[in-house]
């Protein structure tokens, strides 16, 4: 697939002012929102059953969608405590991010469309990979981070998803994770979310792909848990 029919430029919206996650279940910052509730979803494997922290060991990734059907996500298993942080936004503005879950507290999810100029992964390729911390990325060095190839924008997945390098200018929006009863659900998004400029960017694609763009803006109840590789045929880094 051409990269030009990937990343398509387009004007952003400002993201606004600081607000604690929980509050509300809608948060309006400017004309984005940065916290936002969707379903209670719940993860489960490929076998229907509930995924739990323990089908995730350190250093893995795995890929959902959430909160809409044709929306990407990682859940990453970083090895290490995720602490919580406060995520800073380029004018200075700032939101909670909660840290990870799990027994360790190591596990996060965050929206896989990179917040620069929404590269995302397709079934045919991905640019935007995560790195664990024993691979690292030959462009930056980096390791234990999303990076985008698509112009080499570095996230910093400890810390809620910042932006270390690259033009990116906003973080890599959130899933806020609820671990009860040993199940996992996605229960919000943190963070300035891309789907509107998503679905406007990839309309066509999404039509084709899941026959009109309403059933590509389902929201789930469930969502399946998988491999990159099963849905992705290739990774691509840099
Ligand atoms: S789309 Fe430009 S860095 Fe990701």
């Amino acid at each position: 697939m051409d990269r030009r029919k990937l990343i398509k430029s387009c004007s952003l919206v400002a993201v606004g002012s600081m607000f604690v996650p929980g509050f509300f279940d809608k948060v309006l910052a400017g004309e984005k929102e940065i916290y936002k509730k969707y379903n209670k979803t719940l993860l489960i494997k490929e076998d229907g059953t509930p995924i739990t922290s323990k089908d995730i060991p350190d250093n893995t990734v795995l890929l959902f969608f959430y909160p809409y059907k044709s929306t990407p996500c990682y859940i990453i298993n970083t090895g290490e405590e995720v602490k919580p942080t406060k995520v800073k936004l380029s004018d200075g503005k700032e939101y909670e991010f909660k840290g990870g879950i799990g027994n360790k507290k190591s596990i996060v999810a965050y929206s896989a469309i990179c917040p620069h100029q929404w590269s995302y992964p397709t079934k045919d390729f991905s640019l935007i990979n995560y790195y664990p911390s024993n691979q690292k990325s030959e462009t930056t060095g980096k390791s234990g981070v999303i990076q985008c190839c698509a112009h080499i924008s570095v996230f910093d997945v400890k810390n809620g998803g910042q932006v270390i390098e690259g033009p990116a200018e906003l973080p890599l929006a959130c899933v806020e994770l609820l671990e009860e009863d040993g199940k996992i659900y996605a229960t919000a998004v943190v963070g300035p979310n891309q789907f509107e400029e998503f679905f406007d960017m990839y309309k066509s694609d999404l039509i084709e792909q899941y026959g009109n763009i309403e059933k590509a803006k389902e929201l789930l109840d469930k969502t399946v848990v998988m491999e990159v590789g099963k849905h992705v045929k290739e990774q691509i880094r840099c």
